[in-house]
């Protein structure tokens, strides 16, 4: 990760994600940063991103990069797994921001659990991209790391139908077919996925899931902290905003985030 010099520190953190996701990330930054600005962007009109090409992430993302230049914002959190699987290697240099990218700021802390098998659970592409075995392997050659590509999980988040029978069959096939390899842990390796928590609870013990949004929240805010760069100003603010479907966001969110008001509409 590149720290650039002239940050502003009081500057607000960016967070995108595909839909609410991100708000994963969100929720654990501002725990633990509560005086920080924060502005959130949810490219909910391009949503699947687990389903877009490399080009098509590039576009997707180089447009919401720029929005976040032209805001000052100080950092961009890829609350995203895909975006960061798949095109963190072509954006990190290219704007005027610090980027954290997920799955990149979590493979060492993965990396170093006592366990030889890890599952991860996350979108297409992410599994494609082969992101998580590669950054983990830079750390622990030995650790033995399983994907499986989950394709219905993010739209019952984004409908929210978490709780239909018919969900509740999908999300136990694909853990079925996960627990095959017999894993130790199992990564939620896409941000819409703790949303599920409480489905995937009633299959196994609650602490065979990992988020990976605790570790990165950490990694973020050490990383500001070392580098100067928290905010000391007693005027916070937060600014929500989607490429579609407001409501949808809003009444999806509120497991991990109440929003006060709709998020605004904003496209490209
Ligand atoms: N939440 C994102 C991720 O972490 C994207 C999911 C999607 O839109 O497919 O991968």
């Amino acid at each position: 990760m590149t720290i650039l010099n002239n940050i502003d520190k009081n500057a607000p953190i960016a967070f995108f994600d595909s839909g609410v996701g991100g708000l994963t990330v969100l929720n654990k930054v501002k725990k633990i940063l509560p005086n920080e600005s924060f502005i959130y962007y949810g490219d909910t009109l391009h949503m699947p991103y687990g389903e877009k090409t490399k080009e098509q992430l590039l576009e997707y993302s180089d447009k919401i990069f720029k929005f976040f230049e032209s805001k000052g914002c100080k950092a961009v959190v890829m609350a995203c797994n895909t975006t960061s699987s798949v095109i963190y290697d072509s954006v990190k240099d290219k704007y005027n921001l610090i980027v954290f990218p997920i799955v990149q700021s979590v493979a060492k802390i993965l990396s170093q659990l006592p366990i030889n098998k890890l599952g991860i659970f996350a979108t297409r592409a992410t599994i494609s991209s082969m992101a998580y075995q590669n950054e983990i392997a830079k750390y622990n050659s030995n650790m033995k790391v399983y994907g499986q590509h989950c394709p219905d999980w993010v739209h019952i988040v984004e409908e929210n139908t978490m709780d239909l029978a018919n969900s509740r069959e999908i999300i136990k096939n694909d853990f079925e077919k996960m627990m095959k390899n017999s894993p130790d842990r199992i990564v939620l390796g896409c941000t819409h996925y703790p949303f599920l928590l409480g489905v995937l609870s009633e299959l196994a013990n609650k602490d065979l899931f990992i988020d990976p949004a605790i570790p990165f929240a950490d990694y973020i805010k050490d990383t500001l902290a070392q580098n100067n760069l928290l905010c000391d100003s007693k005027h916070r603010f937060e600014e929500f905003y989607v490429s579609s479907n407001p409501d949808n966001f809003k009444n999806s969110s509120c497991m991990f985030y109440e929003l006060t008001e709709l998020p605004k509409l904003l496209t490209f």
